[in-house]
């Protein structure tokens, strides 16, 4: 096992996280042990985060202790890897507007203590806004399948973020235009984005998702 960020390793060309919760899988995923250490496999075609690690991403700040907003958590499979990253010191607010997401998420959530899941329209970011506010996020990660994703993500990151934060943002173009070519739907997003961000990194997802990026931005 070769850390390749904090708490992230790279074994037999695949990427594992060490298991906050040892014995239990979240979604199927593999499980290994390496000297009395627990660490569950993850997958690049089931997480986008962890396709635009292969993609070779190149920075990532989520580290032990990192808080984090997350939009569009649905059953925690991605989720479920940040909080081993995080660890016990960390925290997770995590946001889905569907409540059968939420009702799985729940059973991920009796054990691992540092996600905090909330039935939510991230669309409305002051329904929730004084919880968030007692979490001070450093982190906002956004993967919803709407049309409006960079609003939602620009306007979560407007009463969030502090100057020099970072998001994590998963755009689908399909989602905001079916008939535009992705290229274009993408241009048009970043003109959004970067009224509030630096983009430091984009990373076309395929062949993990077909249409999608992947985002590192900084809070201006
Ligand atoms: C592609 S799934 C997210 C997968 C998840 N991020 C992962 O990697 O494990 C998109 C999620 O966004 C949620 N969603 C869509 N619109 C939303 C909104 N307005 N507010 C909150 N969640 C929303 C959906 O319910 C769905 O669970």
């Amino acid at each position: 096992m070769r850390e390749i960020f904090p708490g992230i390793y790279k074994w037999r060309n695949k990427l594992w996280t060490k298991n906050l919760v040892p014995g239990q899988q979240v979604y199927g995923e593999r499980l290994a042990t390496f000297n009395d250490i627990e660490y569950r496999e993850w997958n690049p075609f089931r997480s986008k985060l962890a396709a635009a690690i292969v993609k070779k991403l190149k920075h990532l700040p989520l580290r032990a202790g990192s808080r984090v907003l997350y939009l569009g958590i649905a059953e925690g499979t991605t989720a479920s890897h940040i909080s081993d990253i995080i660890g016990k010191e960390g925290v997770i607010f995590g946001v889905d507007i569907s409540e059968k997401c939420l009702a799985k998420l729940l059973q991920i959530c009796e054990a691992r203590k540092n996600i905090i899941p909330v039935l939510a329209d991230a669309n409305k970011p002051e329904s929730y806004e004084a919880y968030v506010k007692e979490i001070k996020p450093q982190i906002l990660y956004q993967d919803v399948s709407q049309k409006n994703q960079a609003e939602i993500f620009n306007k979560n990151a407007r009463l969030f973020l502090k100057k020099g934060a970072y998001g994590l943002l998963a755009l689908k173009a399909p989602s905001i235009s079916s008939t535009k070519k992705p290229s274009r739907v993408f241009r048009k997003e970043e003109k959004k984005l970067l009224e509030e961000f630096e983009i430091i990194e984009k990373i076309p997802l395929s062949p993990f998702e077909k249409k999608h990026r992947f985002y590192l931005l900084r809070k201006r």
